[in-house]
């Protein structure tokens, strides 16, 4: 069966963080996190997209391997990381113990199957290895978003098609202990980007994993959408994109 994700992120490939640095900004901010490569340590990034960990990674002494499910998306990062290949989360080809160090920036919440992706993770890691992956996170007390999205796709998504998705919040404790993986924990990361114009959000939207929810949407909708956020945009002091999220590491 094809996979709506896959077919939207190589859609969206060309435009993916080019608008807005989100994935990128959280991506340094990931790779600042892991502890200074020794030599020769072996990164794979999964689910790389246009490179967000898997640069920041190898600008910072890692060997880095990438994978996607995106053909397109791995057409583009080959263009700065020749070591990238198209890989399914679950069914990655390389041997067992090749890395030192797994990452996945908000991929494990798109997949079907995420434990089978984490058990997978874990047979390409060296015993002791790390991962580490990222999921979008709630605002962290004191850091409020400088706009409405939220409450907006909340009202919304009840014009979505039922297709059986829920919003159940990903748990990634719990599967990361189902795994086996130890040492578990989390912390916050947050970034904060100035937008140029209100228009700037909205376009940001249709070049990353909510443009779905547009596509899904009936036009109409879209439109409505579109205007609140930008009626309200327009009213603020300030034009800001403030989103946090979760990173989780474990070791194997
Ligand atoms: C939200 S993007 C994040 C990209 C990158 N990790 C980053 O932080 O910028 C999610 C990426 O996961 C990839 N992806 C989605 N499902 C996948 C799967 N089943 N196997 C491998 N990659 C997948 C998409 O093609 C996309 O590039």
């Amino acid at each position: 069966m094809d996979d709506p994700w896959i077919a939207l992120f190589d859609r969206v490939a060309d435009s993916f963080d080019t608008v807005v640095p989100f994935f990128s900004s959280f991506g340094e901010l990931t790779v600042a996190a892991l502890p200074a490569p020794a030599a020769g340590a072996r990164l794979l990034d999964v689910g790389a997209g246009a490179g967000a960990i898997a640069l920041a990674a190898r600008r910072r002494g890692y060997e880095v391997c990438a994978v996607d499910g995106s053909a397109a998306m791995v057409a583009r990062l080959s263009e700065s990381l020749p070591a990238v290949q198209v890989a399914e989360a679950g069914a990655l080809p390389f041997d067992d113990g090749t890395f030192d160090v797994v990452t996945a920036g908000f991929v494990l919440h798109l997949l079907n199957d995420p434990q089978a992706a984490l058990r997978e993770f874990k047979r390409v890691m060296v015993p002791g290895g790390l991962l580490a992956f990222t999921v979008v996170g709630p605002p962290p007390r004191g850091f409020e978003p400088g706009d409405r999205s939220h409450e907006l796709f909340a009202e919304y998504s009840r014009y979505l098609p039922r297709d059986g998705r829920t919003d159940a919040p990903f748990d990634a404790r719990g599967l990361l202990a189902m795994t086996g993986f130890r040492d578990v924990a989390e912390q916050h990361l947050q970034v904060e980007l100035a937008l140029d114009e209100p228009e700037t959000m909205w376009r940001w939207y249709g070049t990353h994993g909510t443009r779905r929810f547009f596509d899904e949407l009936d036009e109409k909708y879209c439109e409505e959408f579109r205007q609140r956020l930008i009626a309200d945009l327009v009213d603020r002091p300030e034009l800001v994109l403030r989103r946090a999220a979760l990173l989780f590491t474990a070791h194997f």
